[in-house]
């Protein structure tokens, strides 16, 4: 059976999970734990990410997240994750619902409200209207939100070896970004999910097991 979503067309029985939060809070490890447990429930699941996804995304991820010597302008850095989310949702992500897949995806739009909105100041009516032309109705069906205050995300991330373009903004850029991430989960209460990210890793996994529960 077929449904529908926006000008999509998808398989009745196809999922589109993501998880969202700050860096260092846990997404790649929760992604892991989430596609087992989809598996074991005899899922089919396609893991992918944002910025990236595929050969022409993971090209313009690389140009997003290198430091360069000319400065990277908020609506470049905007245009360039809506370019690579094009041609991740037309190559990746439509063709693996369309099978009747699930799809698990560390970030996704409300990446760019967090960081490109909240973070670096872009207006939620500019990112809503590439939202319009890129995504064309298509919106994850769950959103998990893993939650943890800055200090944790950073100490979790001292043990990576490079920082790259992102990851080496201050704190109150990320401040900002966890708190347009938090206000979107409240906005959007029947596809988001907030996970407190901060608590020890089976405690965490606990609550995902929960959400995956009642969510299928
Ligand atoms: N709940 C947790 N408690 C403690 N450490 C964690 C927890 N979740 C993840 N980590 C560790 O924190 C680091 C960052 O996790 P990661 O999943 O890479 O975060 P992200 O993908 O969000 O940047 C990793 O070393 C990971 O093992
Ligand atoms: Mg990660």
């Amino acid at each position: 059976m077929k449904k529908t979503q926006g000008n999509w067309e998808s398989s009745s029985s196809s999922h589109f999970i993501t998880i969202e939060g700050i860096e260092g809070v846990g997404k790649s490890t929760a992604i892991t734990f989430i596609r087992d447990w989809l598996t074991e429930h005899g899922l089919s699941v396609v893991v992918t990410r944002e910025p990236g996804g595929t050969e022409v995304a993971e090209e313009i991820r690389r140009v997003l997240l290198n430091t360069h010597k000319e400065p990277i302008y908020p609506e470049t850095e905007l245009l360039l994750l809506f370019a690579g989310r094009m041609q991740h949702i037309q190559e990746v992500i439509k063709p693996a619902l369309q099978a009747g897949k699930t799809v698990l995806c560390d970030r996704f739009i409300d990446a760019s409200y967090a960081y490109q909105g909240g973070g670096r100041g872009i207006s939620d009516h500019f990112i809503q209207m590439l939202e319009q032309e890129i995504l064309q109705g298509l919106q994850p069906n769950l959103t998990l939100l893993l939650d943890a205050p800055y200090h944790v995300s950073q100490l979790r991330l001292q043990q990576r070896s490079h920082t790259d373009r992102i990851e080496s903004e201050h704190e109150a850029f990320f401040q900002r970004v966890r708190a347009k991430y938090l206000k979107r989960a409240e906005q959007s209460p029947e596809r988001y999910r907030v996970i407190n990210a901060a608590l020890p890793l089976p405690k965490v996994q606990r609550q995902m097991k929960e959400v995956l529960h009642d969510f299928f």
